[in-house]
């Protein structure tokens, strides 16, 4: 069965920040789906859509579902946890709810529920962290595997430092994750991520542990912290004093890689900038967990100009929104607190295109190119009164789309699509007709 999606489309092939031909707009529009992929894009007028049940979303914006590139499932009930910064909201409400997820009963209550909440925000793929038990992992993964999602997850791998509930060993997280990685990666649209919390809570034996395993896995993605905290610095080098820096922690155990994403990355030296852009080290800009945690303001412009690739995410639970357009809001706002401007167009790359190059998978989702995933996020600039009352005076697409960041949320996204199937109940009542 074929389905023909009506609205107004927008996705990009560039990146506005540095190209100049970068996306494309088109007002009546339309999207072809056969088997959960883009058939066809374009001006509806040029469509074949005979065969196809046919959606009409005008006056809605279609475009590519967003990407959150750091999350981390096992903090759906840290949120909102009050006054700490990092290294002490760690101990007093992280790790102890983290401990939580041995149980599969919990484990599986809250894959549903961030999985719906990933639909209700129109976000198609998340790069996450489990916690350290197999349990999440298998929990998410078998609820993203449900829903045909393309996710990116992996077990935290911890062996000190931090309450037993949620510590492994060096030999345990080596052997979990291999099994994880047989279990899950390449199955569907699930791939696994090695993912070492960060160098506090692993020894170098485990960190080396993590090396291995992302040489003989070279297709993973790996992931993991560096440089969110002056404290945590601070501690982490103590902890490692043969270390030139942060930085040099991961990659004297071999996983400095373009397959390495490195959340938060905010207080770098002059080395780590030149190792990261040299080895193409992913930096994950997590505005709303900076701001919340009074972590710091990301560099990104000047990151992005030493050559590294920067992805953008929500950091839940440290971040506040499951939103990517809150998001975007803050990543505006964080440049702004840095006398920089965070272009509108460029924004909306960064949530999907951008973020899929990040993740290496740009040839399979963040666009609406023939062949990719039918992961489509559906936006109403005029969702709420206010933002109905200020889209009275948009003149243009870039207003509609600074209306949808500056004022939009959950409330905005009209449908989700995540392989061609509705997740968000919003298009049962506009199916129009078959044909
Ligand atoms: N660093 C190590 N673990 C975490 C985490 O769970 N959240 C954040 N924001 N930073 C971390
Ligand atoms: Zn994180």
């Amino acid at each position: 069965m074929k389905t023909l999606l009506r609205g107004r489309l927008l996705d990009f092939h560039g990146d506005p920040e540095t190209d100049t031909n970068t996306h494309r707009w088109i007002e009546d529009g339309a999207i072809l789906i056969e088997h959960g992929r883009i058939v066809a894009s374009g001006p509806f007028s040029d469509m074949d859509g005979r065969g196809a049940r046919v959606v009409d979303h005008r006056p809605h914006i279609l475009m590519p579902g967003f990407i959150d590139a750091h999350i981390h499932f096992p903090q759906v009930q840290v949120v909102a946890s009050w006054g700490e910064q990092l290294l002490d909201w760690l101990n007093s409400y992280v790790f102890p709810e983290e401990g939580r997820f041995c149980d599969a009963a919990h484990a599986q209550r809250m894959a549903e529920f961030i999985l719906d909440e990933f639909s209700r925000n129109g976000t198609t793929t998340a790069l996450a962290f489990g916690s350290s038990h197999a349990t999440s992992v298998d929990a998410l993964m078998a609820a993203a595997e449900a829903r045909n999602m393309c996710l990116v997850a992996g077990k935290t791998m911890m062996d000190r430092n931090a309450p037993d509930s949620v510590l492994d060993t060096a030999q345990s997280s080596y052997d979990d994750s291999k099994a994880l990685i047989a279990r899950w990666h390449g199955r569907g649209r699930l791939a696994y991520a090695i993912t070492p919390r960060f160098a506090i809570t692993s020894t170098q034996g485990q960190l080396e542990a993590a090396g291995a395993l992302a040489r003989e896995h070279p297709d993973c993605i790996v992931q993991t912290h560096l440089s969110e905290n002056l404290a945590e610095i601070a501690y982490t080098l103590s902890l490692y004093p043969k270390a030139r820096d942060y930085l040099d922690i991961y990659e004297s155990v071999g996983l400095l890689s373009p397959r390495l994403h490195l959340a938060h990355a905010i207080h770098l030296e002059e080395r780590e900038i030149e190792r990261m852009a040299e080895s193409g080290a992913r930096a994950v800009h997590c505005p709303t967990s900076n701001l919340f945690l009074g972590s710091g303001l990301f560099a990104g412009r000047t990151l992005e100009g030493r050559g590294i690739v920067s992805a953008i995410a929500t950091d839940i639970g440290a971040g506040t929104s499951y939103s990517m357009l809150r998001t975007l809001a803050a990543a505006y706002d964080v440049r702004q607190l840095r006398g920089d401007k965070l272009g509108i167009l460029a924004g909306f790359h960064k949530a999907t295109r951008g973020n899929a190059l990040a993740l290496g998978l740009a040839h399979y989702i963040g666009t609406l190119a023939d062949g990719s995933a039918a992961d489509i996020v559906v936006l109403d600039p005029a969702a709420t009164p206010a933002m109905a009352l200020r889209a009275e005076r948009a003149r243009c697409l870039e207003d509609e789309l600074f209306i949808l960041q500056t004022m939009g949320d959950d409330r905005a996204v009209v449908e989700t699509y995540v392989a061609g199937r509705a997740l968000k109940g919003g298009a049962v009542d506009r199916v129009e007709a078959v044909s």
